[in-house]
């Protein structure tokens, strides 16, 4: 049975035992409404380490947006169920006022790439995630910590911040995993209208078609979608839009 812990000194109690200490640890850090991708991170995390830990923290500081915090799903009963499924050994749901216990007086600020892309559409968002990551990663001090590769820039921010501030779990990058049609998975997807859901996979089509971004902007635009950004670093295109109140984001290796 997958436990349960949602105090941190109980969590460090677990820390200090020897079958954790002396093992190899995975961790996989989540805001919960878990789906195949959050999983296949979970089944990487069990291939390659003797122990996993899952969070579910949704985590409040990294949201710009407040109704988008107020609306962002909670699925615990079916959550739990997938985690014990997966035969995850913890599940670490720590509350707001233990992990900000400082009241977010002490954050990280990355001064480069974190303005770019979705950083420039979202003041503060990635400061919360890498403050929170920090926090989690210290709590449950792993080997491996596990990110999916559709946030591709959350996990370029998060490895960067591991080598610089000299932290020793290693960050390994997961696959995106897709629907059948091609949209990437999300928690968000599920606040998607019916009509929405078909109209979101041209934004997917696009992102990997031979087609300029300009052009992708105004496909986009003409069908509905507002478009934060079509940008293309270092051989990725990424993009960032909104259908029907909910926001995706996707990349694509050129
Ligand atoms: P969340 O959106 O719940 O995602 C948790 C992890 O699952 C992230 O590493 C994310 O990249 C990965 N993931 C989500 N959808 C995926 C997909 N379709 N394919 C592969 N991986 C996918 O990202 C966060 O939470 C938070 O910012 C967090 C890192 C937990 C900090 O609060």
């Amino acid at each position: 049975m997958t436990k349960v812990i949602k105090g941190i000194s109980e969590f460090l109690l677990i820390r200090e035992s020897e079958n954790y200490r002396d093992v190899s640890v995975g961790f996989v850090p989540t805001m919960g409404a878990l789906h195949e991708g959050h999983l296949s991170l979970i089944s990487k995390s069990k291939e390659e380490n003797d122990i996993t830990v899952v969070s579910i923290f949704v985590n409040p500081t990294q949201f710009n947006d407040k109704s988008d915090f107020e609306n962002y799903p909670t699925t615990f009963e079916e959550d739990y169920k997938k985690l014990n499924d997966a035969e995850v050994d913890y599940l670490f749901m720590p509350i707001y006022e233990e992990i900000y216990l400082d009241n977010y007086k002490y954050s990280i600020t990355e001064n480069d790439l974190s303005h770019d892309l979705c950083g420039a559409h979202r003041p503060g968002h990635f400061d919360g995630v890498l403050t929170v990551v920090m926090k989690l990663l210290n709590i449950v001090k792993a080997n491996y910590a596990y990110f999916g590769e559709k946030d591709y820039q959350q996990y370029l921010l998060i490895k960067g911040m591991v080598e610089a501030l000299f932290i020793d779990t290693e960050i390994v990058p997961v696959k995106i995993v897709r629907d059948n049609d091609g949209l990437a998975l999300s928690s968000r997807n599920i606040r998607l209208s019916e009509e929405d859901r078909v109209q979101a996979l041209l934004f997917p089509q696009l992102l990997k078609s031979n087609k300029s971004c300009d052009e992708i902007i105004n496909e986009l635009e003409q069908n509905g979608f507002k478009v934060d950004y079509i940008k293309e670093i270092d051989n990725r295109r990424f993009g960032a839009v909104t259908i029907g109140g909910v926001r995706l984001i996707d990349n694509v290796k050129k």
